[in-house]
């Protein structure tokens, strides 16, 4: 049985959207690969509300946010951290031999701008790397507020990590001042995994004119060269399929669903789940200004197993998250991303009050 997905991503697909993946191929060098690849920038540009440059990676969202920070950073990079995927990308400068250092808040708690600005003061940093939504701990970073405080520094490159949140909430990109913002296509976009999505500002590609070193596949400027003198296509074979599904899905998100009905749906799906977790258990996040719009974390309050409740759950056909890592059976996480209806995410709720009896 197909169980539907509650987990922040992959998430459950349209089936119309997987139709797109089983059309025939074309030719990466063909014409039709440069009208499809510059179509979607285009309409990519519209959902990041920016005027700079898309890149299209086929591999998952680590590997823009391992190109962004490796391509990006000439001096050292400041990771700022409130959860795994902070972490993860600050593992990713040390093994790429990146200078940086990690600034972390315990879990449940969310980056301040005054953190972020006492940092910046040193001036020791030319790059901050933020996790928008840190899908550990639900927590939602203040994004714009953060941005404020990064354009008191001019010569700093701003990477946010915006996979679980970028096309389920707004992230505004030239407004916030963000020069690289990533994201992957199996959250809230959508789509099944394979596809990373990057944003890439004038800014930034002058930082990369000035790093030797930035890798191969993944070097950030290399691929804007390229689809700069190639009409959108890409030095690499991309994954044609992923194109397809992610154009038909753009023409959708914006002109039949429309952005802001988007982010509303997935507000209100947030609050159902929000209202839920606090009338049986308790939310993760430290405070409600932090929680995050695409998915929720939920204290275990009642010591119920959470893999016994997934397991039941999975006997109707449904699926939700434990809580990651040292969080497993502490928390379990909801997702309400990608185009899950508000009454789905009521019926997954029915369903445990039945299995938990509440
Ligand atoms: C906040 C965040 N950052 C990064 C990643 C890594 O993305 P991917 O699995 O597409 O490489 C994830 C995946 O869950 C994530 O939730």
């Amino acid at each position: 049985m197909h169980k539907k997905l509650f987990i922040p991503g992959p998430v459950e697909v349209r089936k119309e959207v997987l139709d797109q993946m089983a059309k025939p191929m074309i030719g990466h060098r063909s014409k039709d690969a440069s009208v499809l690849q510059r179509r979607i920038s285009d309409n990519l540009r519209k959902l990041f509300f920016t005027e700079s440059e898309i890149l299209l990676s086929t591999s998952s969202g680590s590997g823009l946010m391992e190109g962004a920070i490796r391509s990006c950073t000439l001096k050292k990079a400041a990771v700022f951290s409130c959860g795994a995927f902070g972490k993860r990308w600050h593992g990713m400068a040390v093994n790429n031999n990146v200078q940086a250092d990690i600034f972390e808040v315990d879990m449940g708690k969310g980056i301040t701008k005054e953190m972020v600005d006492n940092v910046l003061k040193t001036g020791e940093y030319d790059l901050v790397a933020v996790t928008h939504n840190e899908t550990s701990t639900g927590v939602m970073n203040p994004i714009y507020e953060i941005g404020e405080v990064i354009k008191k520094y001019p010569d700093v490159v701003f990477i946010v990590d915006a996979v679980s949140s970028a096309a389920g909430t707004k992230v505004e990109v030239d407004k916030i001042g963000i020069d690289v913002c990533i994201t992957s296509s199996q959250k809230a976009l959508g789509l099944p995994p394979g596809l990373a999505i990057c944003t890439f500002s004038k800014k930034a590609r002058e930082r990369a004119e000035k790093v030797p070193n930035r890798g191969f596949y993944l070097d950030l400027l290399s691929l804007y060269k390229y689809i700069q003198k190639k009409d959108y296509q890409y030095p690499s074979t991309p994954s044609i399929s992923h194109m397809y599904a992610l154009d038909y899905q753009l023409d959708y998100i914006l002109n039949n669903e429309g952005l802001e009905n988007r982010f509303n749906r997935h507000l209100t799906m947030a609050r159902v789940v929000r209202e839920w977790g606090k009338k049986y258990f308790e939310l993760f996040p430290e405070k409600d200004e932090l929680l995050s719009n695409t998915l929720t974390t939920i204290k275990n309050t009642r010591g119920i197993s959470v893999a016994d409740l997934n397991k039941e759950l999975g006997k109707r056909g449904f699926a939700i998250s434990n809580g990651y890592g040292d969080l497993k059976e502490k928390t379990f996480r909801i997702a309400h991303m990608a185009d899950c209806q508000v009454e789905d995410v009521r019926e997954l709720l029915d369903n445990i009050e039945d299995i938990l009896g509440l």
